[in-house]
Order: C-alpha cells, then structure tokens, then sequence
C-alpha cells in the first residue's frame, strides 16, 4: 500500500509552478480532459493551498454547473456529470484507519466513478492507491500570496496520461 511519504513506483512527474489561481484553472482544465472513468486521485498540500479550487475547477471543465461545496464537514460530495461520476472526498476529519474503515468509502472505488480525495493521508492504509498524486504547496516571495507549486506524480497509465495532459501548454 502506497503511502503519501513513500516514493514508490512513480512513473512519469510534472512540477510547474503556478503563479495564481488563473494558472490553476489552466492545468486544471488540461487534466480534466485526460481523465478516464475509475482513475483515483490524492490531493496533498495544507489548508488552503488551492485543492479544493483545484477540484472547482476540474469539475467545471467536467461539465458541472452550480455550486462546489468543499466537503469538509460532508466528508463525501458525489456529482453525476456526463462522462462518469466524481466523488470529491475530504478526510481532514479523519483520524484514524478504522474511521475509514467504518465509513463504506471503499465502495466508491473500483467503479466507474473518478474518486478525488482530499487529505488521503488522514485515511489510513486501506484507503486505494492513487493513479495519480496532486500536491500543492505554497510559493514565495514575490508574489501577492497566489503562488503555488505544483508537484504531479503518476503511479498508473491513466495517470501518466494525466501528466502528459497537464505538461502541454
Ligand atoms: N494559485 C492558486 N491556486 C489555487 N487557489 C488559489 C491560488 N491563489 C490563491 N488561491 C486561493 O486560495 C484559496 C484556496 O482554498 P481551497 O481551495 O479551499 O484550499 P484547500 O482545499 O487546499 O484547503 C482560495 O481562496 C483560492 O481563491
Ligand atoms: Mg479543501
């Protein structure tokens, strides 16, 4: 089982930096497009860095109309869209394996269903291992606070596709 600290067999990486949010959007909107039904997604960085925007974003290019609201208290946040459903998950709550366990989570996985998981290391080791890695930390410096590094890891072929997505510019 993968662990967020762990490097393990990655495939293919992407790091860019983003200088605002507009450059979010943008990377965004090329992953959207290269992502297949069934992938998993971890999405790693602090409070605040952007994941939750990042989603706004993927799920807007995904043809969702309406609001996105961040799952922090819902945990889960299920949208049907055209191409597959996506389940935007938030487990800043969690604190332990069992709570994953105990939540019926894991049914979410393995179906058509794209899953995007906020804060995958709070779910313990049974929580599915990622296609693809998303992490964003905050940038500098000279910015007016809208910085972001970005750090995209693929550990299948649905997420290398991903990474090749994101790198065209
Ligand atoms: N480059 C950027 N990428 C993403 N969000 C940004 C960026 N610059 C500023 N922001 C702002 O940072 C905040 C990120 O919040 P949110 O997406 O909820 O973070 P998280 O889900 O990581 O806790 C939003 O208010 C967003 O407008
Ligand atoms: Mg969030």
């Amino acid at each position: 089982m993968l662990q967020p600290d762990q490097t393990a067999d990655t495939r293919a990486s992407l790091r860019r930096r983003l200088p605002d949010e507009a450059a979010t959007a943008a990377l965004a909107r090329r992953l959207a497009r290269a992502l297949e039904p069934g992938m998993v997604i971890w999405l790693e960085g602090g409070l605040g860095v952007g994941k939750t925007t990042l989603v706004r974003c993927l799920l807007a290019e995904l043809g969702h109309v309406g609001r996105v609201k961040s799952p922090t208290f819902t945990l889960l946040e299920p949208y049907d869209l055209p191409a597959f459903p996506v389940y935007h998950f938030d487990l800043y709550r969690f604190s332990s394996g069992h709570q994953w366990r105990d939540s019926g989570f894991t049914d979410y996985f393995g179906g058509p269903g794209v899953c995007l998981v906020e804060w995958p290391q709070h779910a313990g080791p049974d929580l599915p291992g990622p296609d693809l890695r998303i992490r964003l930390d905050f940038a500098d410096e000279a910015s007016d606070g809208t910085a972001r590094w970005l750090a995209l890891d693929a550990h299948s072929a649905s997420g290398e596709r991903c990474v090749s997505a994101a790198a065209e510019s």
